[in-house]
């Protein structure tokens, strides 16, 4: 990396889904070492975006009965307008439906057909649906995906690949000689280890007759482009790639990639080598961070509710979770999310370092000087406290840099926060208060004067965290509008703080929580058990829902849906029922079963087919069972 400037991408977040809290970590991340960098006078480009082709999404979009274009719109409005509500900065936003990004991977195609990189072949071997790769033998686990652990399926069809093993050679090297590339180290040697098996070539094309929902390949319309092949280079559209101006290889020489760790071999296995071929560059750097549990488990759909971010922001605020997200665990390992250790973290560190600090240096100054910041102190005037203090800085300023250039965000604030420990031991040991009572003004203007001056450093440094923080501590100060003082580039020298200026005390920033209805400490696996103990209800009002006992009769596949099967059920009359289990239950498994149904639920229609009722069951990490007798009863029964 060199020069004054950086690019810095989150992946582009699949739209079959609405953003969940991992997402929100990576966009996160990236935009605190975007606000970052401009403080430091960098000129940043920060990229995010949406992956909108795929059989993922148009699954997604079939199952609830749109267009993927349509879907997509939709779906892509839940992403843009959380990050605004997270105050995200980033500079360009894209979407790989967008015509700008579909000329560029045809580019990419077509440079490579042209120069030989590309080929046609048939291809026979494992697929896995759900997570569109292609496996060989020797890749899979138990017989099935070695990645997501699901089925996989045999077959044989005629695609266009990509030459990527003909670059293993060049990419060992590359990774053996920028130690940069990949972070962390484990990572790197987690990838050197993959090398050390032969890199076969890539399947970059899906025909037609199976995914219709893509970039079409431009020497082939039969096909479409492999999402994976599709997606990564949304990376160097938005810079401006094939604009071939100075700008995007600025851009391009300085890019950090921010990925989960599970997709470290798209980026930097098959991502340089199709910029190999490309004749453009590795990106500078790669950062795959961990994986969020949450309350001590996995996250799964049921348990999103717990995290879903806009409700973490309506109960929080956006730099609670921003701080929490980042401080609790080092970035590159795993974490787990529990409302307990946030409002722990915000009581501790928000309300009561940071908290204490604001509101009794306010509180000083008010009584001592009418609010108003005294003259900046000369060296003689200053005592050994403060000397301390101002090397403590020193200190803190060089540990950020370092930190943030290695992108340890939780490293970075807890020297912040020592900062602010240091600072409110200022405050103990320099005692304003013996100073105004013995008369000493030199001095007590010097030790308020560093006290803001050191506050003043403090809003600077958490400001990429904690953006809203860090404007209200700027008016607190009043400095709205001084940006210069606001900036990294301020803190070369101590003593930005202009004397004189009228300071404003305003409310505490960070309010202690007390226990609420959002911050449960949840003991492991009892989560289930609380919820109901929240949300009890009376016998009459159980007994509005009819259950009974049914007999399946029938059960067939919906067609074009991969979670729907429709049955015909017994319950006392025939009844038609549309059930989302395709993916646990084949039709056949299901004929004969003995169910629960609720029978007064208002129908509903579900791909065209009218459903008249529920089934009852539940869902965990290993997916759907349904509820069942363990003997015989007559359909129709009622469940009470
Ligand atoms: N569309 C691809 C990325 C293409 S980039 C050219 C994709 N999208 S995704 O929406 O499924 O995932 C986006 C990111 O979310 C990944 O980096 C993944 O690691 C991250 N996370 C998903 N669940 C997560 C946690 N539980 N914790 C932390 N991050 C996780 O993959």
């Amino acid at each position: 990396m060199s020069g004054k400037t950086f690019y810095v991408t989150t992946p582009i977040y699949y739209v079959n889904d609405i953003p969940h809290i991992g997402h929100v970590y990576t966009t996160v991340a990236a935009d605190v070492i975007a606000r970052y960098m401009r403080s430091t006078g960098k000129t940043v480009m920060f990229l995010t975006g949406t992956d909108e082709h795929g059989q993922k999404v148009e699954q997604a979009a079939r199952e609830r009965g749109l267009s993927p274009q349509d879907h997509c719109d939709e779906m892509v409005v839940r992403f843009q307008q959380l990050w605004r509500r997270f105050n995200i900065s980033n500079d360009d936003f894209i979407r790989t439906t967008e015509e700008r990004h579909i000329k560029v991977v045809q580019h990419f195609l077509q440079t490579l057909h042209d120069s030989g990189d590309i080929y046609q072949s048939t291809y026979s071997g494992w697929y896995c649906v759900p997570d569109e790769r292609f496996w060989t033998q020797k890749d899979l686990q138990d017989g099935s995906c070695p990645d997501c652990g699901r089925e996989v399926v045999q077959i044989e069809e005629s695609n266009y690949f990509f030459r990527m093993g003909k670059f293993q050679d060049w990419l060992i090297r590359h990774i053996e000689e920028n130690p940069h590339f990949i972070r962390p180290e484990t990572r790197r040697n987690e990838m050197l280890g993959f090398l050390r098996q032969p890199l076969d070539d890539l399947c970059i094309s899906r025909p037609k007759s199976r995914l219709h929902w893509g970039v079409e390949i431009p020497f082939d319309t039969n096909y479409v482009t492999y999402v994976w092949f599709d997606a990564l280079i949304n990376y160097v559209t938005a810079p401006g790639y094939t604009a071939e101006d100075d700008r995007f290889h600025a851009l391009w020489e300085n890019c950090t990639h921010l990925i989960g760790k599970d997709i470290l071999t798209t980026h930097t296995i098959y991502w340089p080598t199709m910029l190999k071929g490309m004749n453009l560059n590795p990106p500078w750097r790669v950062f795959a961070h961990g994986w969020w549990t949450v309350e001590g488990r996995k996250m799964s759909k049921s348990l999103r509710n717990v995290v879903e971010p806009n409700l973490l922001l309506d109960e929080y605020g956006a730099d609670s979770v921003r701080y929490f997200i980042l401080r609790e665990v080092p970035f590159g390992l795993d974490g787990d999310f529990s409302h307990a250790a946030l409002v722990g973290r915000i009581n501790s560190d928000l309300a009561n370092d940071l908290g204490n600090l604001l509101q009794r240096s306010h509180g000083m100054l008010e009584k001592y000087r009418a609010g108003v910041i005294p003259p900046q102190p000369g060296p003689n005037d200053m005592g050994d406290h403060t000397r301390v203090l101002l090397e403590h800085s020193s200190r803190t300023v060089e540990e950020l840099k370092s930190c943030m250039e290695d992108l340890a965000f939780d490293r970075a604030l807890k020297s912040i926060w020592g900062f602010i420990g240091a600072a409110n031991k200022y405050i103990d040991s320099a005692a304003p208060w013996t100073l105004s009572r013995e008369g000493k003004d030199t001095k007590l203007d010097s030790v308020l004067y560093s006290l803001f001056e050191a506050i003043r450093r403090v809003a600077v440094m958490i400001t990429p965290f904690m953006p809203e923080t860090g404007q209200k501590m700027f008016r607190q100060l009043g400095l709205a509008g001084k940006k210069e003082l606001t900036l990294m580039t301020s803190l070369e020298e101590w003593g930005g703080l202009p004397g004189g200026t009228r300071t404003f005390k305003g409310p505490a920033l960070f309010p202690r929580i007390e226990k609420t209805s959002a911050s449960p400490e949840i003991p492991d696996g009892k989560k289930e058990e609380l919820d109901m103990d929240d949300n009890l209800i009376g016998i009459d009002e159980f007994a509005k829902v009819q259950l009974v006992a049914g007999r399946v009769i029938e059960a067939e596949s919906v067609p074009e849906s991969k979670k729907l099967i429709r049955l015909v059920v017994d319950t006392g009359e025939q009844r038609q029922l549309v059930a989302g289990i395709a993916e646990n239950y084949s039709p056949e498994d299901l004929v004969n079963k003995r169910i629960a149904v609720v029978v007064n639920l208002e129908p509903a229609t579900l791909m065209g087919i009218e459903s008249r009722g529920m089934l009852l069951a539940a869902e965990d990490d290993n997916g759907i069972h349904i509820v069942t007798f363990d003997e015989e009863v007559k359909p129709g029964t009622r469940i009470k």
